[in-house]
């Protein structure tokens, strides 16, 4: 084993943002082993107003960054952090994590897809003249609860368990002064998928973020709208109301105590279809009749009638998750919304980690 660097004050620092306490709970681990190994651990929520804050850092500390996969890449909240991170100021190593959806398929861990998620970040930091330590992907249980029903409580202590040891280990060979770089494994699969990250990143995660609704069952509370950590959701008419600064973490959604927010999946099929025929139609009906064909460098090229469709999906969800947040004030209308939700159905769990695995003494 190689010796741990003789550093005056060892130091780890921790930034960490998490929707629903799978990266905090990575950040508690690396930080009890931190502990154990005789550093002082600083923790940082970036999903609080400590984010706006630009650390000072000490030179010849450890910097660890852990955060959710979100569409392939870190979340923006995170990717802006990183970007926004003072230049080394001596000898500081820094080591990225990042928990992606794994999922128990009867005895079998499926893991997640990190995509360009600790890539990026590796590269932004290198460049600001980092040592990069380590990168490591934990599989901890999926939260993406809008495709999926959260996982079963058995299943969610198995990954927990798995994942824990697993962060441990990582977190002592970091912290001994060693290099892991197992993520590295994945880079073939992980480059491929640039173009859809990027694409979720400029595109995608403002459409995801307009697909949430809060239902009849909503009784004000406020929770949702006061724990969201980038004051996404505004009061309309007394209802949440998402806003495209959703960063879709899925801590609303699945921490609501009356389970009123919902993936309005209705409401989704009912955009794509209006998109794809009667608004793209009219439009081009719209222009032919006034004259003007769209050169052929936009309908021919794929990248850019992509974003031609793009910029209309957008147009055509946002107003929709408008007039459809108006309209709820009609019972009849609810109704349909709630309805024609997947997420309402009983069998569709929330994620709700914390409460399981207190229950459990995890
Ligand atoms: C909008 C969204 C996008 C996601 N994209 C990915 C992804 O690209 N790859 C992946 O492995 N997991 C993905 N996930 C799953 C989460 O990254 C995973 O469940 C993570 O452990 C959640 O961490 P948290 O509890 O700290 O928020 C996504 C989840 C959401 C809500
Ligand atoms: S947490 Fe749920 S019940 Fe409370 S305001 Fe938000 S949607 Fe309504
Ligand atoms: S609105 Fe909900 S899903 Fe979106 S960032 Fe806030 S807490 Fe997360």
């Amino acid at each position: 084993m190689s010796a741990s660097p003789d550093y005056k004050e060892k130091i780890v620092d921790l930034f960490w943002f998490s929707g629903t306490g799978n990266a905090k709970r990575v950040s508690e681990w690396v930080s009890e082993v931190a502990s154990q190994n005789g550093f002082e651990v600083i923790q940082q929520n970036l999903g609080s107003s400590e984010r706006h804050i630009i650390p000072g850092i000490e030179p010849g500390s450890y910097i660890g960054f852990i955060s959710p996969t979100h569409g392939f890449n870190y979340p923006p909240l995170m990717v802006k952090y990183i970007f926004r991170f003072p230049r080394n100021p001596g000898d500081c190593h820094v080591f990225l994590m990042n928990t992606r959806a794994g999922v128990m398929l009867n005895r079998w861990f499926l893991p997640g897809v990190s995509g360009i998620a600790l890539l990026l970040a590796a590269l932004v930091l290198w460049l600001k003249g980092y040592k990069i330590a380590g990168m490591r992907s934990i599989d901890l249980p999926s939260n993406w609860i809008s495709l999926h029903p959260g996982l079963r409580e058995k299943a969610i202590l198995k990954i927990h368990h798995r994942c824990e040891k697993k962060t441990e280990d990582f977190a002592h060979k970091i912290l001994k002064g060693k290099k892991v770089y197992r993520s590295l494994l994945d880079l073939p699969v992980d480059l491929i998928l640039t173009p859809v990250a990027l694409a979720y990143y400029f595109v995608g995660r403002f459409f995801i973020a307009k697909t949430f609704v809060a239902t009849k069952s909503c009784d004000n509370c406020g929770l949702c709208h006061k724990n969201c950590p980038v004051n996404a959701i505004k009061l309309v008419n007394n209802r949440p109301f998402w806003t495209v600064k959703c960063e879709s973490c899925m801590q609303c959604m699945n921490a609501c105590p009356k389970r009123a927010i919902e993936t309005a999946h209705g409401m989704v099929v009912g955009v794509i279809t209006l998109t794809n025929t009667a608004v793209v139609t009219l439009l081009l009906g719209l222009l032919q009749r006034i004259g003007i064909t769209l050169p052929g460098f936009i309908t021919e090229n794929g990248t850019i009638w992509f974003l031609v469709l793009s910029a209309l999906y957008m147009a055509v969800i946002i107003f929709t998750h408008r007039v459809v947040h108006f309209l709820q004030r009609f019972k009849w209308f609810d109704i349909i919304i709630e309805y024609t939700s997947l997420t309402r159905l009983k069998l569709w769990n929330r994620y709700q980690p914390g409460k399981i695995l207190r229950k459990n003494q995890f």
